[in-house]
């Protein structure tokens, strides 16, 4: 399928390993240019696999998300975001502090809305696409609960992604989410351990995790003119786990 994303910039946050490593790949094997973005240093070598440039930042500093669009300004304005930092900091509700929800609130959640505003001159004046990583627990909670700051803050990306998808429509610009269950990556692996693995494993129809290639593949449909008409959307990819 031709996507039409050549030479189109795409700005990819929380670059540096898992879903957002594999969705540069992915954009540069179709011809984008990438600005990859992240905390780690180790983002530098993802952006010289796919030819593209890093910024090794952190998005929740103050002013990182002006930082980030000045630079794709300089590089030409992005056609692209794809939203994709998050953290995960699980505890039950009432031994979760104030610093974790806040810390995870606002990567997920505030991180992505000051992308969003930073970069929305130029996303619009490019017919451009935004694509916010939201999560089987957008719509439901975690199969064994425990992460009440993650669960509001990927609910809150479905709502964020469907106002800004409204006031996108007019201006040029589309907004959508996808919907990971569970993606085999270092995230993963921090927060559940080989046993809760395997019972989550138990609850997936088609009995595997997603590989990041997936998520990235469906990141690239979101991001192109063959996706014209889906707005607002918060697209489900994960094995059957959860069907709505
Ligand atoms: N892995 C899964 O099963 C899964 C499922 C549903 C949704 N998601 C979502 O997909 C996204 C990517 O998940 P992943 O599994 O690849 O995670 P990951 O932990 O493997 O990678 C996240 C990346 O974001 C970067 N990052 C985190 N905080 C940052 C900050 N303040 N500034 C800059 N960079 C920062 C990290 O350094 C890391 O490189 C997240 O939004 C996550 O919530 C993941």
């Amino acid at each position: 399928m031709e996507l039409g994303l050549e030479g189109k910039l795409t700005v990819v946050t929380g670059a540096a390993r898992g879903i957002g490593a594999a969705v540069a790949r992915g954009f540069a094997t179709e011809g984008a240019k990438v600005l990859a973005v992240d905390l780690s240093e180790d983002v530098a070598d993802v952006a010289k696999e796919v030819g593209g440039e890093s910024l090794v930042i952190d998005l929740a500093s103050p002013g990182a998300a002006e930082k980030i669009a000045s630079v794709s300004g300089e590089l030409g304005g992005a056609d692209v975001l794809i939203n994709n930092a998050g953290i995960s900091r699980p505890a039950p509700l009432c031994d979760t502090t104030d610093e974790q929800w806040e810390a995870v609130v606002d990567v997920n959640l505030g991180v992505a809305f000051r992308m969003i505003r930073a970069l929305w001159s130029q996303l619009c004046s490019h017919d451009g696409a935004v694509v916010n990583l939201a999560s089987f627990a957008s719509k439901r909670s975690t199969l064994f609960g425990n992460n009440s700051s993650y669960v509001a803050a990927k609910h809150g990306i479905a709502g964020l992604t469907r106002a800004a998808a409204f006031e996108g429509a007019s201006q040029g610009l589309r907004v959508n989410a996808i919907a990971p269950g569970v993606v085999d990556t270092d995230m993963i692996k921090s927060v559940h351990d080989a046993d809760t693995r395997a019972k989550i494993m138990g609850f997936i129809p088609q009995s595997r995790f997603a590989d990041p290639s997936e998520i990235a593949d469906l990141a690239l449909f979101l991001a192109s003119r063959r996706s014209a008409h889906i707005c607002g959307e918060v697209v489900n990819i994960n094995g059957g786990l959860c069907m709505d």
